[in-house]
């Protein structure tokens, strides 16, 4: 009763406000007694993109805590009411108890105890039967607060559209909210509430933005009740923990209420507007749920110029294009940053916004003193593309863990004023953490820190992304397992599409990598000093830190990913880890189920002079292992002319395929065999980079793999050279030397073909035999013998040989497999002994005898 007076005589007290008086025109009393005052702030004057709100703007606001902390916003509809959002309160189906729920009203900062402001526990919640989810609508909720909130200046209603009330697309409003600054990006102290400005959004205009395809697979429908406020670019929106708050939109100096903050994808991203629960098209329902002594909401009628001035407009669908990312010319890039430090080489970054420029931070931190950052900052230049005069530096920071490794050696550098976005310079785009970047991408390359490139090296290269596996197993860590397409990957490697330029080199240069989607660049790695010679292979992804950066900077070009698959339905996503390396890197892979491209990346087109062609086996970087029939005329001296190809597994060249050729300039034979030794290294001109197309096999020191799956591999017909493999079993030592009694040089190996695979491939294309190892890696075993579809010499016992003369020919550890048990007896089973002629028949008998000489 009392406090029903008191309350009488605060809005007594507050309502003699400026400008009330020439509203009465449009008040609403001529329909209805009113007896709130609502929607009119003091007069004075997250929300992502917006900034502080003055306090007193907002006196509906209400903060809704759960657990001592802010969950969800809310407005101030009657000095009892809040009006809030459903999914605030309803976890898995079910509504919260009321009694974990208080109502922090008339606050403008939450750090500390804010003045002015009050706490009112949470008396009943109150929620739509029809809701569900968020995306189903009817997010709304009813809070009624267990005592009437105090009004004052900093606490007042705000007022409610009636059913009929139309706002018109195109208006501005304003949302308000805690919420978070961007995508997982907290308000930080002191908490000051935020505001924003949102247009409205037609109907037809919002759906048709989230009909655009993107990286969320949208099923989503806007309904009636809903409405998107937004903007097609993005960059202001409301986000998590603004939920429940309201959107107000001013018509007379009135604030009424059009929506509550519901949902939306992600926050501010581009064509992804914000979508809130539309307010009138619920008069009913809050009419009948607010019940009780104390005055209820107020829902004046429309003021009649704001109905009037209502056209219904055919919108156009406005979609939005990237703003970042885009290069006339490919290698004049519009972000190109020259960081200018006193004393010292220029330092290159890039734009990623209107202030800020990213570059490493090795480039300006010392990494022996660290913690002592560069104080002389008012000397340090940034150089942009078509400025005409040098930026000045505000502000250096660096990755929180910068270390001098790819992966964060990072630092941020803010311009003291922002620069004009234009054709240059423009900014580059950066990933989210979530990014996708799809095999097959087009890729280039540019300067990245402090080193100095080789002059005449072209950063101009073309180079198209490995497969996630690939990538993974070429340059990985031994023993993690291959992060699946859509997780964040390790590294992103480029695949060059041009020949490496013989003598240049690589070595004292960073360079960063931009992948483009739709005519877009992105950064989506970065690479530090190369080793070797070789060009950029595998850089450390940059997505990871779009977080980060997005933090610091707030306004990067963080955007969504353009180009996508989402592949076939139930793809096999089954975890995978690589053979293991060798000393000299990796060898022998080849993914599970052959993908499209180069299925057998060690397997070489020998082609001799005068037409010949036979099977070789890339062994090295410069090195093919090829059979010395094929190669060498009997009794000829001179080396022939002969040309390598690789990369070319069938006459067409394949989607993720690069065929590259090479010279050979030297033939090397092993010196103890004598005349005619079976096995020869082919020299080439120049290495070739390791890649699907281009991997040198493993080797295995001494004997044969037990347990190993063994193939042929040739050719089925020499002029179309498909690779085809037929399974085979490589016998024991001692049953091929029976089989062949006498006639078998030592180290040559016999084998039996699987059932039917017998014909699978040419016997004058001196096919190799190849075995895959327990640990997933591809072994030669050994080189056909001239003529013979059984007989191969082995490479095992050559180990010496071809480890001096290659160098760097990958052998396996011979450790964890077995190798053929030595045997010291020559009997052999009488059936089989000179059986040479004609093998099978004699070896089905000795294979069904069982393991007679044990
Ligand atoms: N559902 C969010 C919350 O609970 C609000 C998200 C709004 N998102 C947006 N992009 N507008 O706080």
């Amino acid at each position: 009763m009392s406090q029903h007076l008191l309350l009488s005589l605060v809005i007594l007290a507050i309502s003699p406000i400026p400008g009330a008086l020439q509203d009465t025109a449009v008040s609403p009393t001529q329909e209805e007694p009113e007896d709130l005052d609502c929607g009119r702030p003091e007069p004075s004057a997250r929300i992502m993109g917006g900034s502080d709100a003055q306090p007193g703007t907002w006196p509906w606001q209400v903060s809704l805590h759960r657990g001592g902390g802010h969950i969800c916003g809310g407005s101030l509809i009657a000095p009892s009411w809040v009006l809030s959002a459903a999914h605030c309160f309803v976890t898995n189906g079910t509504l919260e108890p009321a009694a974990e729920w208080s109502a922090l009203l008339g606050a403008h900062s939450q750090d500390g105890t804010p003045d002015g402001a009050h706490v009112r526990a949470v008396a009943a919640i109150l929620v739509p039967d029809n809701y569900s989810r968020v995306e189903r609508g009817a997010d709304l909720a009813l809070l009624r607060l267990a005592a009437p909130a105090k009004l004052g200046p900093a606490v007042r209603p705000v007022c409610l559209p009636r059913a009929s009330h139309r706002f018109a697309h195109g208006t501005a409003c304003w949302a308000t909210g805690w919420g978070d600054i961007q995508e997982a990006d907290p308000l930080p102290l002191p908490w000051v509430l935020q505001e924003v400005e949102l247009i409205l959004l037609g109907e037809a205009a919002c759906q048709c933005l989230y009909s655009r395809p993107g990286p969320f697979n949208l099923t989503f429908q806007l309904l009636p009740g809903m409405l998107c406020a937004g903007y097609p670019e993005g960059r202001r929106d409301t986000c998590q923990g603004d939920s429940g708050g309201p959107l107000v939109c001013e018509e007379a100096g009135r604030w009424f209420q059009a929506g509550i903050t519901s949902f939306g994808f992600g926050c501010g991203r581009r064509n992804r507007p914000g979508v809130f629960t539309a307010v009138a098209p619920y008069e009913a329902w809050i009419r009948e749920h607010v019940k009780g002594p104390e005055p209820g909401p107020a829902f004046p009628s429309q003021p009649q110029e704001s109905h009037s001035g209502l056209q219904e407009l055919r919108e156009n669908c406005t979609i939005a294009l990237p703003e970042c990312g885009k290069a006339l010319q490919p290698g004049t890039w519009p972000w190109e940053a020259r960081v200018m430090v006193p004393g010292s080489r220029p330092c290159h970054g890039a734009l990623v916004s209107e202030s800020w420029v990213l570059a490493p931070a090795s480039c300006f931190l010392d990494p022996i003193s660290s913690d002592r950052p560069p104080r002389d900052l008012d000397a340090w230049r940034v150089l942009l593309p078509s400025r005409p005069r040098a930026e000045r530096v505000a502000r250096l920071v660096p990755h929180e863990n910068a270390s001098w490794e790819d992966a964060s050696d990072l630092a941020l550098l803010q311009l003291r004023a922002p620069v004009n976005l234009s054709a240059a310079p423009r900014p580059v785009c950066l990933p989210h953490p979530e990014h996708y970047f799809l095999p097959g991408s087009r890729c280039r390359l540019a300067r990245w820190g402090r080193g100095e490139p080789a002059p005449g090296l072209s950063p101009l290269l073309e180079a198209e992304l490995l497969g996630g596996w690939w990538c993974h197993c070429l340059y990985g860590r031994q023993g993690v397992p291959v992060p699946l397409p859509g997780d964040p990957p390790h590294a992103l490697c480029p695949v060059y599409l041009e020949e490496e330029e013989a003598g240049r080199c690589w070595n004292d240069s960073r360079w960063s990598l931009l992948c483009q989607e739709e005519g877009t660049w992105f950064l989506a790695g970065v690479r530090g000093f190369s080793t070797g010679c070789l060009r950029p292979r595998a850089f450390s992804p940059l997505q990871t830190h779009g977080p980060w950066i997005s933090h610091v900077t707030r306004g990067a070009y963080l955007e969504d990913q353009l180009a996508w698959d989402w592949g076939p339905e139930g793809e096999e996503t089954e975890t995978q880890t690589c053979p293991p390396h060798t000393e000299h890197g990796a060898c022998g892979l080849r993914p599970e189920a052959a993908q499209m491209g180069v299925q057998w990346p060690w397997l070489a087109e020998v082609h001799v002079a005068g037409g010949r062609v036979c099977t070789g086996i890339l062994v090295a970087p410069g090195w093919v292992l090829a059979a010395t029939h094929c190669v060498l005329r009997l009794g000829s001296t001179t080396v022939p002319y002969i040309e390598v190809y690789l990369g070319r597994a069938g006459t067409s060249p394949l989607p993720q395929g690069h065929q590259l050729s090479r010279l050979v300039i030297s033939i090397r034979l092993p010196r103890h065999l004598g005349l005619s030794p079976p096995l020869a290294l082919l020299e080439l001109s120049s290495q070739v980079e390791p890649s699907p197309s281009a991997l040198p096999i493993c080797l295995h020191p001494g004997g044969v793999t037990l347990g190993a799956s063994c193939w042929v591999l040739g050719w089925k017909n020499p002029q179309d050279r498909v690779p085809v493999a037929a399974a085979v079993t490589i016998l024991t030592p001692r049953l091929c030397h029976c089989l062949y009694q006498g006639i078998l040089p030592p180290g040559t190996l016999c084998v039996l073909y699987a059932e039917g695979q017998e014909d699978r491939c040419e016997v004058t294309s001196a096919p190799p035999l190849l075995c895959q190892t327990e640990g997933g890696s591809w072994v030669l075993t050994g080189m056909a013998v001239r003529g013979s579809r059984e007989l191969f010499a082995a490479i095992g016992p050559e180990e010496v040989w071809i480890s001096q003369t290659v160098g760097e020919a990958h052998f396996l550890s011979p450790g964890g497999s077995p190798y053929w048990p030595p045997e010291g007896s020559n009997l052999c089973h009488p059936d089989i002994a000179g059986a040479s002629g004609s093998p099978r028949p004699a070896l089905f008998l000795l294979l069904l005898t069982p393991l007679i000489q044990g």
